[in-house]
């Protein structure tokens, strides 16, 4: 049985002060009938590590490096990031692949190093809206995933999640139809399953795409929507716990 993951990834947002906020009020909500991560921007990952100490929510980052150290301005690696108490990582969100052109090669060196940093890393896939709408969604995310499914073993695959995202619902208020949701994840599971069938049984398929607490009931109840990753909806506490308690 895999169990529902929510994860909240406040891209750039927050202050020190509202970081502070938001992360009180999930601990003091101590919800544990799902497994509840969260991704503030990097300068608040230490204040993460305090508040979330005695809490069974974990915290993670929204990207890292290719690289293990050296100079590389800017930049950080897995290795710091699970120094300073962070236990996933997210890789390859379509913000990044299209502003920073991160490349699927580029993708699986990131969540190579996420690994073997003992985190989990939950990689992004989706489609555009022209993609959509010329009718390859599936192609695409075939494409995304395909080298992670040739390269990873088994064993790393225990610490993969995949998030779908379709681009074209990311912050615009448009969130796929559960039907429309569940066919990606159906495929999605099916590629899985054609390298191993334990690999489909166990890895969590994360939706994301402007959930909201309204919509987060019905994309749960798909058999293959494994959880969600929330972008605007997680910066409101009480938004975000009641997608958790969906
Ligand atoms: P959104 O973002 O919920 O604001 O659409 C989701 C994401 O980009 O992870």
């Amino acid at each position: 049985m895999r169990r529902l993951l929510i994860a909240g990834n406040w891209k750039m947002n927050a202050s020190m002060d509202t970081s502070s906020a938001l992360l009180s009020e999930l601990v003091n909500a101590d919800i544990r009938a799902c497994d509840i991560a969260v991704f503030p921007p990097f300068p608040y990952l230490a204040l993460a590590a305090d508040c979330l100490r005695a809490s069974t929510v974990r915290f993670g980052a929204q990207d890292c490096s290719d690289q293990a150290s050296g100079a590389y301005t800017g930049e950080v690696s897995a290795e710091m990031l699970r120094d300073v108490g962070a236990s996933m990582v997210i890789v390859g969100h379509s913000e990044r692949r299209q502003r920073h052109a991160e490349t699927d090669e580029l993708i699986l060196e990131k969540v190579q190093r996420v690994l073997a940093a003992d985190m989990t890393a939950i990689v992004c896939v989706g489609e555009t809206l022209s993609q959509r709408q010329a009718g390859v969604a599936e192609q695409t995310v075939t494409q995304q995933l395909s080298l992670l499914l040739s390269q990873l073993s088994l064993v790393q695959w225990q610490r993969v999640v995949i998030a779908y995202e379709p681009v074209w619902a990311i912050g615009t208020g448009e969130t796929a139809s559960p039907e429309q949701a569940q066919a990606i994840h159906g495929h999605i599971r099916q590629l899985l399953a054609q390298v191993a069938a334990p690999l489909a049984e166990q890895t969590r398929i994360l939706y994301g795409g402007s959930v909201k607490s309204a919509s987060a009931a019905e994309l749960f109840a798909q058999p293959d929507i494994d959880g969600a990753l929330v972008g605007g909806a997680s910066l409101d506490a009480a938004e975000f716990l009641a997608i958790c308690q969906s």
